[in-house]
């Protein structure tokens, strides 16, 4: 059972915040006096309060000599907040401030309706088991950064399961999931708990490259297999022998490389670019997409015996939109993970902008959110973050350049380097709050040179 001590010196206050938490399921304690308090957050674990509530204006100390005296505590880390909520008369702002930079944790303005008391009190207990989580998490990610997944809801638990299921197994997956909600992070899961995890993890982004240096890319070529070949290298396939080849955005592939692929599938064996020499390799195959493959095959662009192979489990990542649960613990996480700096302790963050957080649709999805969090982090100057340290418009709702995309479009070079110079621009305007002085010096350009630039290309 949690308790709370109520602190006024007005005890038919206390005796009505008595009445209502008890209905709530609260142990209740009382204190007439700031030294009560002071007394009873002292106590030993077990005794102390877990929560106080207590009224600034009080006889002996008041709330802010509490706070201050509480706060000033020895060995508390520096920032972070203590386990009290203030009472203020209404209209008294800059008390409440005070309070809060003080270390509260929130403030109720009297006279208070009860209904609000209560969800204050259940909203502060929820956090601290979110905070719990994180606590526990962020152990976790001391020891593997790289392998921390966050998320609770059923359409998570689902994915761990089937995580789990294949983790030792050497299946080949398919990991399929709109731009950021996690694909290359589970890939790297999934290669860490197999048997292949001895041998590298070796990525290709298929996207990324036109198809004949995919090609090489992937298996390689001879000395002198094209223009350029002048010695013989080793493709990704090889490189990958007893490991893993995570092949990033599958569905990009064109459908010359899909027949090659499928033949290293079937065969376990290729030829090298230009050469002759057939290559064995023993490699384990993960694979991921941001398209419907199913729908892809549908319209004649992908390979059906290419996509059976490729999913042999099928691991879905959902949209962070039909997730919605998961957002305070992701919010929470990355709020441990960006300190604003190394030594502080994690921003906080606004009931409102929770709330807005929660409502959004994250098109860029995880990826979107942290980049979010990072941002405000450094926008509140580690203090507590708001609804205006939030950019919804920003830079990152808008789809990125897809350079993969664009070549295979026939796209020029000069478009294309127009539309990533133009999305950079933009994305400094938005970072700078539209200070075209301090873009530019982000982007090391002088002002000049970026409002030349910017008239260029927008
Ligand atoms: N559930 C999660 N918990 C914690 N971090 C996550 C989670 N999902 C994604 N991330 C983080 O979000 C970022 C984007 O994830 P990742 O690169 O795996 O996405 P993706 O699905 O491969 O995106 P894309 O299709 O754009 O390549 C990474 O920094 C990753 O660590
Ligand atoms: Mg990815």
């Amino acid at each position: 059972m949690q308790r709370v001590l109520v602190a006024d010196d007005d005890g038919s206050i206390r005796g009505v915040l008595r009445d209502l938490l008890e209905d709530e399921g609260f142990e209740i304690t009382e204190a007439a006096n700031g030294a009560e308090v002071l007394t009873a957050l002292a106590a030993a674990n077990g005794t102390r309060p877990d929560l106080v509530i207590m009224d600034v204006r009080m006889p002996d100390k008041s709330g802010i000599d509490v706070l201050r005296e509480a706060g000033a505590k020895p060995g508390r880390e520096p920032g972070s907040h203590l386990p009290i909520i203030i009472m203020t008369a209404y209209g008294t702002s800059n008390v409440a401030i005070e309070a809060i930079q003080l270390g509260a944790y929130d403030y109720i303005t009297k006279p208070f309706d009860l209904d609000h008391v209560l969800v204050t009190i259940q909203r502060y207990f929820e956090r601290q088991a979110l905070d719990d989580q994180v606590q526990e998490l962020a152990t976790r990610l001391d020891r593997d950064p790289n392998e921390v997944i966050i998320g609770n809801s059923t359409a998570m638990q689902e994915v761990y399961k089937t995580i789990g299921r294949v983790a030792r197994s050497d299946a080949t997956v398919l990991i399929s999931g709109e731009t950021g909600t996690g694909k290359e992070l589970v890939a790297t899961i999934l290669h860490n708990s197999s048997s292949y995890s001895r041998g590298p993890l070796i990525k290709v982004n298929c996207a990324a490259l036109p198809e004949t240096l995919l090609e090489s890319e992937l298996f390689g070529h001879e000395k002198g297999a094209f223009t350029g070949a002048v010695n013989q290298r080793k493709g990704r396939f090889e490189m990958a022998n007893k490991g893993t080849i995570f092949l990033d955005e599958v569905g990009e592939m064109s459908l010359a490389t899909q027949k090659k692929l499928l033949r290293v599938l079937q065969e376990r064996e290729f030829e090298r670019v230009g050469g002759s020499v057939l290559v064995k390799v023993d490699t384990r195959v993960i694979s991921a997409t941001n398209k419907i493959l199913p729908q892809e095959v549908a319209d004649g662009r992908f390979r059906e015996d290419l996509f059976y192979r490729l999913n042999v489990i099928a691991l879905y990542l959902p949209p962070l939109r039909d997730r919605r649960d998961d957002i305070p613990l992701l919010v929470e996480y990355f709020l441990q993970k960006h300190r604003y700096t190394a030594g502080s302790s994690p921003s906080r963050i606004s009931q409102d902008a929770m709330t807005a957080m929660i409502g959004f649709d994250w098109p860029g999805n995880v990826r979107q959110l942290e980049n979010m969090i990072e941002r405000a982090t450094v926008l509140s100057q580690g203090g507590v973050i708001t609804e205006e340290h939030l950019d919804f418009t920003g830079a990152d709702n808008r789809r990125f350049v897809d350079i993969g995309q664009r070549v295979r479009q026939g796209t020029s070079l000069t478009d294309l380097l127009a539309d990533v110079e133009g999305q950079a621009l933009n994305q400094a305007l938005s970072q700078t709050d539209g200070d075209r002085q301090a873009a530019a010096s982000l982007l090391g350009i002088t002002t000049k040179q970026f409002q030349d630039r910017y008239a260029k290309v927008s």
